[in-house]
């Protein structure tokens, strides 16, 4: 039997170690010591070998644009949806385009294969990132998956256009209901576009992702609505809330209502470490809030939570490497999950539990599953997160896309023999 391409002697993130073949861009086999021709043989021995790394909540239209027109001098979201609002009628579809093309090169590169990214439905201008996405979907297809949501920024109320234009969207192909309840007018209006967005997807079999009480403000409930008319419209298993930053500061008594009915609900969570613990808070003096929403308290109550990235390089965060393990760094710090089996969770968060919270088909690395994989320069996935660490390889459906070379530093410390190849 020949396989076209077999990797020999990876740790799997479980701790176990297998090779695994791949034929036809599926995965025909993990298991120990498998002894075939290949087309090609790499070895991998001691190195993590992870399926890719996923990230639910990216804004592709507006990335990679820093400083364009000016950059966001007060650092809050608010500056940052103005912002956007001036670079919106300024830029061409095929900029937003070529952007959006070498952001997913430059996340191939790091592993990062799969990616649900917003897209502003709010007007006319934000229509041309719908065509430019649409377009990029189709012309990443065969190394990065994009799931996009129909994103109405400024408000599906408060924006005249924005309603019409979320409708047009979806019916050009966008696969996914956004929203942004705490931005329209008024809590009553937050409220109905909850309703109406889940009544959208429910008619049209789409799931819901919904930028949900990205605030400071603990009286910001509207997770409650969506999770009343997950319930109410039979959308479970199908529903995100985004953010959720106002569950930081909730008074624990309602929280403690609230997380439960997530639960039965099943609606998932995507928290955003990096922009959250930027932008959050910047109305605080002193003590200043961390503005994350309440991650290991959502999963001990059997709520899915991923971590996502949501900006590099654009209106709201001035930094960012299209990296998944910064935002597992982050994550992990900002939400004091410290104990080895939380570390090893934040790892899962930027793998499969994403993936899962996407819905995606064949992910994993199990026979008949997409070939689709990343070589860590690291031991395990405690040490990938610690060492932010180098990917070696990457494979995509099939095919080795990226490969790195180890590039051990020379130390040369006075009286000592020199030390190489060593991960501090
Ligand atoms: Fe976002």
């Amino acid at each position: 039997m020949s396989f076209d391409l077999l990797l020999k002697g990876g740790v799997l993130p479980d701790g176990t170690q297998a090779d695994i073949a791949i034929t036809d861009g599926k995965i025909a086999a993990v298991e120990a010591n498998i002894s075939a021709e290949a087309g090609e043989t790499i070895d991998v021995s001691g190195q993590l070998v992870s399926p890719p790394f996923v990230d639910p909540h990216f804004h592709l239209d507006a990335t990679l644009s820093y400083g364009t027109p000016r950059i966001n001098a007060s650092g809050t979201l608010l500056e940052g949806i103005a912002l956007w609002s001036e670079l919106k009628p300024i830029q061409t579809v095929e900029e937003i385009e070529k952007r959006a093309i070498d952001y997913c090169d430059w996340a191939a590169s790091m592993g990062l294969l799969a990616i649900r990214t917003h897209v502003d439905t709010s007007d006319e201008d934000g229509m041309k990132g719908v065509e430019a996405l649409l377009s990029v979907r189709d012309k990443v297809k065969d190394y990065v998956d994009l799931q996009l949501v129909a994103f109405p920024q400024d408000g599906l109320y408060r924006a005249p256009a924005a309603k019409d234009c979320t409708i047009r969207a979806l019916d050009m192909g966008v696969d996914v209901v956004g929203g942004i309840p705490h931005f329209e007018r008024t809590m009553e209006d937050g409220r109905r576009s909850v309703t109406e967005l889940c009544e959208i997807a429910e008619k049209r079999g789409l799931m819901v992702d919904l930028h949900c009480d990205e605030s400071d403000d603990p009286l910001s409930r509207h997770i409650e609505q969506l999770v009343y008319e997950t319930q109410r419209l039979g959308l479970q298993g199908r529903v995100a809330g985004s953010h959720l930053t106002s569950m930081h500061s909730m008074d624990n008594y309602y929280v403690s209502k609230l997380l439960p009915l997530m639960a039965e609900a099943q609606v998932a969570a995507i928290s955003n470490p990096l922009i959250n613990i930027t932008l959050q808070g910047r109305h605080d003096t002193y003590p200043k809030r961390r503005g994350l929403t309440r991650v290991p308290e959502m999963i001990k109550h059997g709520i899915r939570v991923g971590f996502g990235q949501d900006c590099v390089l654009d209106p709201w965060y001035s930094l960012g490497t299209a990296d998944m393990l910064d935002v597992a760094f982050m994550g992990l710090h900002v939400a004091q999950m410290t104990s080895p089996a939380d570390m090893t969770h934040c790892f899962n968060m930027v793998t499969r539990e994403n993936a899962a919270i996407m819905g995606l088909e064949g992910y994993g690395l199990k026979k008949g599953a997409t070939a689709s994989l990343v070589v860590l320069d690291a031991g395990g996935p405690v040490e990938a997160v610690r060492l932010r660490a180098q990917r070696l390889l990457v494979v995509a459906k099939g095919k080795v896309i990226a490969r790195r070379e180890k590039s051990p530093m020379t130390l040369s410390i006075p009286g000592r023999p020199e030390s190489v190849d060593r991960r501090f």
